[in-house]
């Protein structure tokens, strides 16, 4: 196996390790085996990840003793909703999937939510691993135990924690993803930057990820660990990681899911550090620093949607709590606060924020 991997713990569920480095799917099986006993494993995965990495990783599990099943649906935000759920549940029930066996996501954020969905209601919950193939995946979605399908009403308006019991990151899957999907990931990467601090701000704020990925990974992995292990259940600091997502929540809400999350998240996190700014809330300027990285990876920095649309796509915020809701104010690179503001201001916010640009 590689030597260049690295590993960050995570003290969060019973425990468990994030594994990061090249070449990792093809030995998912003997890293797995490290922390679940030899059960059957049922991968799930998505209409473009199969193809591509769906073989590697059933031969490495099967090599390595597991007895493999596999679910593929059609790829796509669209596709994570109660339907491929239910779809997947029956999959599982008719592999006779029992307590002892687990679910592997193999794939980007959609399928890692909706695997742990699926996982932590089967069976009133079974053991469930991230093989994460998206940069979002890997610096974000995969850790932290948040799972979630999309119902009409709103994104991710049903869903539990669960943690994972293993991630393995293999940062080659890197290498065949299109470039929207690269600067999805690159959107959340800079988002945990700027509540990280300096260092990691500094090393992505010149554009996309170029040469070995897997320290950038390694740090956004740290960051994120640490919060959660503070706050597994979202009810205090872990609220900061949703630092751009009230702005960029309306703008997916608003253009029909058609925005990626990554992009909307862009743009949201470019309206909350100028609004901050022109508000007075900074301890530093950072606005512009924030808004060059974001272009740089092939972001946007702005939206077509007026602050007017924003606000009223806000309300349906899962954020929101009663007549109010908690936005995460940057106050430098490295210093973000809540703040909680009633909705009725939130157009005014967003209007000192607001820059004119597609958001595509
Ligand atoms: P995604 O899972 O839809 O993946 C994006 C696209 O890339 C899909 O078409 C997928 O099939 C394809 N793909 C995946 N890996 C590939 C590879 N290696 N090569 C080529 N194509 C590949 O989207 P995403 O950006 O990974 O995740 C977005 C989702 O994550 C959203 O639903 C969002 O709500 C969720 N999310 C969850 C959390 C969390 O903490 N649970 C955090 C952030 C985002
Ligand atoms: N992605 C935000 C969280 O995990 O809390």
């Amino acid at each position: 196996m590689t030597s260049s991997l690295q590993e960050v713990p995570v003290r969060a569920g019973d425990g468990y390790t994030v594994t990061i480095g090249p070449g990792l799917l093809d030995h998912c099986g003997e890293l797995l085996i490290r922390s679940i006993a030899l059960c059957r494993a049922a991968v799930i995965t998505d209409s473009h990840v199969a193809p591509r990495y769906l073989d590697t990783v059933a031969q490495s599990l099967t090599r390595a003793g597991f007895t493999v099943s596999s679910f593929v649906f059609p790829a796509g935000e669209s596709q994570k909703n109660l339907t491929t759920l239910s779809d997947a549940l029956e999959f599982l029930a008719g592999q006779e999937l029992t307590r002892s066996d687990c679910v592997v996501a193999l794939g980007g954020g959609v399928v890692g939510d909706l695997c742990g969905f699926a996982a932590g209601c089967y069976l009133r919950g079974i053991r469930f691993v991230q093989l994460p193939t998206t940069l979002l995946a890997a610096v974000d979605s995969s850790v932290g135990g948040k799972t979630a399908v999309d119902l009409q009403a709103g994104k991710n308006l049903a869903g539990l924690f669960l943690q994972p019991s293993a991630v393995v990151c293999d940062t080659d899957c890197l290498k065949t993803l299109p470039p929207a999907e690269l600067a999805d990931g690159m959107a959340e990467a800079i988002k945990t930057a700027v509540l990280s601090g300096e260092a990691l701000f500094s090393s992505l704020e010149n554009g996309p990820l170029t040469g070995n990925p897997t320290e950038t990974i390694c740090r956004c992995i740290r960051h994120k660990a640490a919060v959660v292990e503070e706050d597994p259940f979202d009810n205090g600091v872990r609220r900061t990681l949703n630092l751009g997502h009230t702005a960029g929540h309306a703008i997916e809400r608003c253009s029909n899911y058609t925005i990626h999350h990554g992009h909307a998240v862009a743009a949201g996190l470019a309206i909350i550090a100028r609004a901050s700014e022109a508000l007075g809330l900074t301890e530093e300027p950072c606005a512009d620093r924030i808004c060059s990285a974001l272009r740089r990876s092939g972001l946007p920095a702005g939206t077509e949607f007026s602050p007017a649309q924003l606000a009223q796509a806000a309300l349906m915020d899962k954020k929101r709590r009663g007549g109010s809701i908690a936005l995460v104010i940057p106050k430098k690179i490295g210093n973000c606060e809540m703040m909680t503001v009633p909705v009725e201001e939130l157009e005014s916010i967003f209007q000192a924020g607001w820059e004119d640009t597609a958001c595509r």
